[in-house]
């Protein structure tokens, strides 16, 4: 883990309320495993606390981001130009566990995708990818996913399947009967409670990205517990022992 300096060599909206940002690193970052995160300093003096975010893709020295405009911090960093100065601390966290498989699904809600992004980079065509979303224009965000192209949903129908992508996985699951197979998702909390519901008969291995609020990010502070069945030690830090977790050892 390092604070490493960079400078934003882009910062685009490719939705409405979604960027994408390019931070050129000063020094290479650490080697990362997909489902690790990073926390940016925010530019100016408004912010003291940094902010975690995923990484979506580091090719030394560009480390790629992609984050959803929700409250003061990300609003101040969809403003930063080219050549801004950041710092970011990073490779945080227990990223995927990748054991060998004969097929792996990866679910991603919303901006949620970009936990599983670089998952979907690394496990390429051995991976079946469901994304979902409210509406068509939030498709820009898989746009470099290619194949095998995502299966897509959209709450208001607009494209793919009308409903959310837990239920469009449901309608797949029977594809995968029989198989070893690992599901990965990330995405909002109601998200992973459905899925639950959904791979509860099957049982069928599952780890997830919780996206919980973070102060430190370096597990000193205990501001991001999330509770679990261990029941020695319920409480685990999600900046530490996460952020991703198995969903069956977790209570959601
Ligand atoms: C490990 C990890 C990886 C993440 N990866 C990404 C990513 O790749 N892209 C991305 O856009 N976001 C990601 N997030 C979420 C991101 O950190 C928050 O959206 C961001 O910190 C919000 O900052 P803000 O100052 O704009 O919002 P704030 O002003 O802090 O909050 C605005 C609103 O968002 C809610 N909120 C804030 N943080 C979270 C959170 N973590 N989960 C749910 N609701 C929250 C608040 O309750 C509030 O309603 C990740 C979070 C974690 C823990
Ligand atoms: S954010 Fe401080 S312990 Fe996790």
């Amino acid at each position: 883990m390092d604070d490493i300096e960079g400078k934003i060599t882009r910062n685009d909206e490719v939705a409405p309320g979604y960027h994408l940002l390019k931070i050129k690193l000063s020094r290479p970052m650490d080697p990362f495993v997909p489902g690790q995160f990073v926390m940016v300093r925010i530019p100016g003096k408004d912010v003291f606390l940094r902010r975690p975010f995923s990484i979506y893709d580091y090719r030394r020295p560009v480390l790629t981001l992609m984050y959803k405009v929700v409250g003061k911090g990300t609003e101040i960093l969809s403003k930063a130009g080219k050549n801004e100065k950041v710092f970011v601390l990073c490779p945080l966290g227990k990223g995927f566990d990748l054991q060998k498989r004969q097929e792996y699904v990866i679910l991603g809600g919303g901006i949620g995708i970009a936990g599983v992004h670089a998952l979907i980079h690394r496990l390429g065509t051995r991976s079946s990818v469901f994304f979902g979303c409210t509406a068509k224009e939030e498709l820009a965000l898989i746009k470099d996913i290619g194949a095998p192209p995502a299966s897509v949903s959209t709450l208001d129908g607009s494209c793919g399947f009308h409903g959310t992508v837990v239920e469009l996985l449901s309608e797949h699951l029977a594809m995968f009967r029989g198989k070893d197979i690992e599901v990965f998702a990330c995405g909002p909390a109601a998200m992973l409670k459905a899925l639950r519901g959904v791979l509860e008969k099957d049982t069928i291995p599952c780890q997830v990205l919780l996206e919980e609020r973070m102060a430190c990010g370096l597990g000193l502070c205990f501001g991001c517990v999330t509770k679990t069945v261990d029941e020695a030690e319920p409480y685990k830090r999600v900046c530490k022992e996460g952020p991703v977790f198995d969903l069956w050892k977790i209570c959601l």
